[in-house]
């Protein structure tokens, strides 16, 4: 039989067989420091208290919303789950991330928000459980034949914040074949409402960061505007030194740092005057005294933006020297932080493969050999097996039958 519930109906839930959690059943011993309650209100409970413990400090969406549908899941004991997001403009509804075998299907689709189940949560700002879909006209079958997932049953909620419309949470067919209950809704109805905000204040964070982002790009560009041989030096030194990240498998935040540090290594070129960046001729003692001031320029400059605290240091240190022949501090070995040192292998290498005023490009393996024969001296032994190891991977995937080296490339 179709059993099909929405909190407006609530007390068509309470009349279910199995009843419904109410919180008033929970006997708080206060001033005892501990909590008893129903099992089924243990559950939700818990849930809830690893919801908000979890998701709090999450910033990035994805991950926040894998969070969110992986316990919630779980603790419905469910098949699948996704969030879908609602987009205002084109009045749409898409799945941020998706749990369960159909993930990669599913973030392709993108579902009008007034038709199907999930729109017609997000139309009425109401939960609903339907434990037999294909008695539901509502039910729109098209993201089933895409994925492949027969949808039997379904629970979903809105995520409102202050009666905004977030998105809609939606979990599938219970994993031991039976229904979904009021109690399940309940639960659910809570983690969205908890899911909701933290959602938001997700997308919020994104847009900052998006922003912040752009103006960098903007930066960088106004560095490379200044010398026309440099043109789009920024944006490949920022690609070569992630391409050199990859194979250290670093944290996303990290690799997010040296984005930034990558394409902001010669900010500090802004303080500089034309004359001498761009000077076609050999730079007199003086004039390189100035040069060398560009890292404690870019970092001067970037100091009281907290956003970009990580990549100021490495920015500070681009040109230090493995040997401790570089500067501006003329520190050594691994003092030196590990993004400076792939920051200078991949400025070293973006230099040797351009054209420059006073010498024509280098090859790939010609640039190569130059790194190596710089190794334990000027570079890094680690970060330029790194690198080499990305160049490698990348000619790999891109397969262009080169990508061969290794760290015994000399002449
Ligand atoms: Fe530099």
């Amino acid at each position: 039989m179709q059993m099909a519930y929405n909190l407006k109906n609530h007390s068509q839930i309470e009349n279910t067989s199995e009843g419904c959690p109410d919180l008033s059943t929970i006997e708080q011993k206060l001033g005892h420091g501990y909590v008893t309650s129903t099992p089924e209100a243990g559950t939700m409970l818990g849930l809830l208290y690893e919801v908000g413990k979890k998701i709090g400090s999450i910033t990035k969406l994805n991950k926040l919303v894998k969070q969110i549908t992986q316990m919630t899941q779980s603790t419905l004991n469910a098949t699948a789950s996704s969030v879908l997001l609602f987009d205002e403009k084109e009045q749409e509804l898409y799945f941020e991330v998706a749990e369960g075998e159909s993930e990669k299907a599913l973030r392709k689709i993108k579902l009008n928000a007034k038709s199907g189940i999930a729109g017609w949560v997000a139309q009425n700002k109401k939960p609903i459980i339907i434990n037999d879909v294909m008695k539901d006209q509502r039910f729109d079958p098209s993201v089933d034949e895409i994925t492949g997932f027969t949808t039997r049953s379904i629970i979903c909620a809105p995520l409102l914040v202050q009666r905004k419309l977030i998105g809609v949470i939606e979990v599938l067919n219970k994993s031991d074949g039976s229904d979904f209950n009021g109690r399940d809704l309940e639960t659910l109805t809570s983690v969205a409402s908890t899911a909701a905000m933290a959602i938001e204040n997700a997308q919020l964070h994104q847009t900052v960061l998006n922003a912040y982002k752009s103006t960098i790009k903007v930066l960088a560009a106004a560095i490379d505007a200044k010398d026309h041989y440099t043109r789009g030096h920024s944006q490949r030194v920022m690609e070569y030194t992630l391409m050199g990240a990859m194979p250290l498998s670093l944290p996303r935040d990290e690799m997010d740092v040296l984005e930034y540090a990558g394409i902001l290594h010669d900010i500090g070129k802004i303080g500089i005057a034309d004359s001498i960046l761009s000077k076609d001729g050999q730079l007199t003692d003086r004039e390189w005294e100035i040069m060398r001031q560009h890292p404690l320029i870019g970092s001067d400059m970037l100091k009281d933006i907290p956003f970009l605290e990580k990549a100021r240091v490495l920015i500070l240190h681009h040109h230090e020297r493995y040997d401790g022949s570089g500067y501006p501090n003329g520190i050594s070995g691994e003092d030196i932080p590990l993004g400076a040192r792939l920051i200078a292998i991949a400025d070293a290498f973006d230099t040797m493969t351009t054209d420059r005023a006073y010498r024509a490009a280098l090859s790939v393996d010609r640039a190569i050999k130059e790194l190596v024969r710089y190794s334990g001296t000027q570079f890094c032994p680690i970060a330029l097996e790194a690198f080499i190891s990305g160049y490698n991977n990348q000619q790999k995937s891109l397969d262009t039958g080169n990508g061969n080296y290794d760290l015994s490339e000399k002449d």
